[in-house]
């Protein structure tokens, strides 16, 4: 029970013929200063009821009230102050922490069922961008978060292998291009190829024909033009995996758009079986104006299939194979449209499980107030920011540390949290603008300083050669524990709370602020000092360790034991 059970249920035990004790706790309040307690009950709302003053209903109450589990409980004006009894809690606490270790704040409310989660899905033949990177880490983090809570998650990558734009790429490859260019820079040389398309096109337009052509070619599988559409997957795919390898992310599946392509027929079968394929200028809509939306593209004029068909068959085939409890899509903000129109044709086809399909929109990152867009090969390459930050953990650890073992390995853990914790530690539909000097500061509120902290709170346990006991009794009654000790009681409810809101920020945020009460807790108390609450100290900071590196984990960050 955390503290404002406690006290609900102590107040309800007075009040059980007025108000239930969902009500009591709703008027509970956490005080901001230590002095008016831990919990506080306003009585304001309650003179109706009893027709007196609310400082009289106050000072009643306060007299009937069981206090023996407190420390104290005093009435200031209309408020009832109650003050836990912070020995006992505290050891209740610490006790709990010690014996479910890093499952405490597990929950079984996904009942084990699946989770799709559509994820990073970055375009064959362009580098992976920055937006990229945070589909890929929000969706490796509510992976996560989501099998803390009991789900089973199943991370997909729904890879942009198909399209239009791979019989352009097509065309300028047999103009422009050549093998071996390809086989020295695969993502480089293809991105070069697929602008001077576009750079060419605005003069040329019958380049653009060409292009329509060759990804015809491409769908009626001819050889040529499927065979160098494979090769270019396969080459990006490489690359993409150099960088899922830095940030330590798999996925459960590559399927992406083109393993769709032959399950599109049956998807414009069904809408044809439903009538709801309705012709408009020789290409196939179906109309979604009962959902305010504008008609979803099925087919094209020229037959071809489109993005939104393409996810009707990938959520079809999900729900066959998965039997998904929801099917998370974690895609920038600016596809919002897309996904609304996808849920909506999908339910227009009586498919009632696509109200389990979840956007999880994100905002852009900018850079210098503008938007990154490949297509102007104007962008900031993924493995350049990592490798970057890996630099600067580099030089810091050199100058802090420089006799630490496994100092590369090390570096490498800190650097690639710092870019990943920089993008999960604010909402996630914050926008924000985008410069490598913040992403790999080391203060402040970031990944290396958590790490830091955490470190930090192994060498005092390794110093202390402290063994956890959940026999013994720790109880601490100081108020730097104390601030820490509320951290850790709210924890299962922030997981909570992370899970429902799909926010992995909610974890990182909670990973700061309990970084910054310990290292508070550590400036002004002499942990190691040889009195009666040496070993509850300890097991404080033990169980400090096991919140912040349960946090980095589910962040997606390692948690080296030295830094
Ligand atoms: N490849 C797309 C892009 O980079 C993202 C795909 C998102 N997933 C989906 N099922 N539509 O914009």
């Amino acid at each position: 029970m955390n503290n404002k059970e406690v006290v609900a249920k102590t107040i309800f035990d007075v009040v059980k013929d007025d108000l239930t004790i969902e009500q009591v706790e709703h008027l509970l309040e956490n005080p901001k200063s230590a002095e008016h307690g831990d919990v506080a009950f306003p009585t304001f709302s309650l003179a109706k009821i009893y027709r007196k003053a609310p400082q009289q209903i106050a000072n009643d109450l306060a007299e009937k009230i069981e206090v023996t589990l407190f420390e104290k409980v005093e009435v200031v004006g209309p408020y009832i102050n109650f003050f836990m009894d912070k020995k006992n809690v505290s050891h209740e606490v610490l006790t709990t922490v010690i014996e479910q270790g890093e499952h405490y704040g597990d929950f079984n409310i996904g009942n084990d069922d699946n989770v799709p989660i559509d994820m990073s899905s970055p375009n064959i033949a362009k580098p992976i961008s920055m937006g990229h990177l945070r589909s890929t880490v929000i969706g490796n983090s509510i992976a996560f978060i989501l099998q803390k809570v009991g789900y089973q998650p199943i991370k997909i990558n729904h890879l942009g292998d198909w399209g239009t734009q791979f019989g352009k790429l097509i065309t300028a490859y047999k103009k422009w291009g050549t093998e071996e260019e390809v086989r020295n820079n695969p993502i480089g040389e293809l991105l070069r190829l697929y602008v001077e398309f576009h750079e060419k096109a605005e003069k040329d337009p019958s380049l653009e024909e060409k292009g329509r052509a060759a990804f015809r070619q491409l769908e009626n599988n001819e050889q040529e033009a499927v065979s160098l559409w494979q090769w270019f997957r396969s080459e990006s795919l490489k690359e993409f995996d150099k960088i899922y390898d830095m940030l330590g992310i798999t996925f459960d599946s590559y399927k992406g758009e083109a393993f769709y392509e032959d399950k599109m027929d049956e998807i414009v079968e069904l809408l044809e079986e439903k009538h709801l394929l309705k012709e408009d200028q020789g290409a196939e809509i179906v109309d979604l104006s009962a959902y305010d939306l504008n008609p979803a593209l099925i087919k094209k004029q020229d037959g071809g299939t489109l993005y939104i068909t393409r996810d009707m068959a990938a959520a079809l085939y999900r729900k066959r194979t998965y039997d998904f409890a929801k099917s998370l899509y974690v895609v920038g903000n600016e596809q919002s449209y897309h996904f609304k129109q996808l849920k909506a044709t999908l339910k227009e086809m009586g498919y009632d499980w696509s109200d389990d399909m979840v956007h999880i929109p994100f905002g852009l990152i900018t850079k210098d107030g503008k938007k990154l867009s490949t297509r102007k090969g104007q962008i900031v390459l993924l493995e350049d920011v990592l490798n970057d930050a890996i630099q600067s953990a580099q030089e810091q650890i050199a100058e802090k540390n420089p006799s630490l073992q496994n100092k590369e390995e090390i570096a490498k853990q800190v650097g690639v949290g710092a870019v990943i914790f920089h993008d999960l530690k604010t909402d996630r539909l914050n926008t924000f603008d985008f410069t490598l000097d913040e992403v790999v500061r080391f203060e402040g509120e970031t990944g290396p300083y958590v790490q830091y902290t955490y470190a930090r709170a192994m060498s005092i346990l390794r110093k202390a050669a402290f063994v956890a006991d959940e026999e013994k009794k720790y109880a601490l009654d100081d108020e730097g524990s104390w601030e820490i000790i509320k951290f850790i009681q709210d924890y299962p409810e922030m997981i909570l709370e992370a899970a429902n809101k799909y926010e992995p920020s909610v974890v990182a945020k909670h990973a700061i602020k309990l970084a910054q009460a310990f290292n508070k807790y550590y400036g002004n108390t002499r942990i190691l000092a040889e009195d009666d609450q040496q070993e509850a100290r300890l097991a404080l900071v033990y169980v400090v360790t096991t919140l912040l590196k349960e946090d980095l984990r589910l962040l997606g960050l390692q948690a080296p034991a030295r830094m």
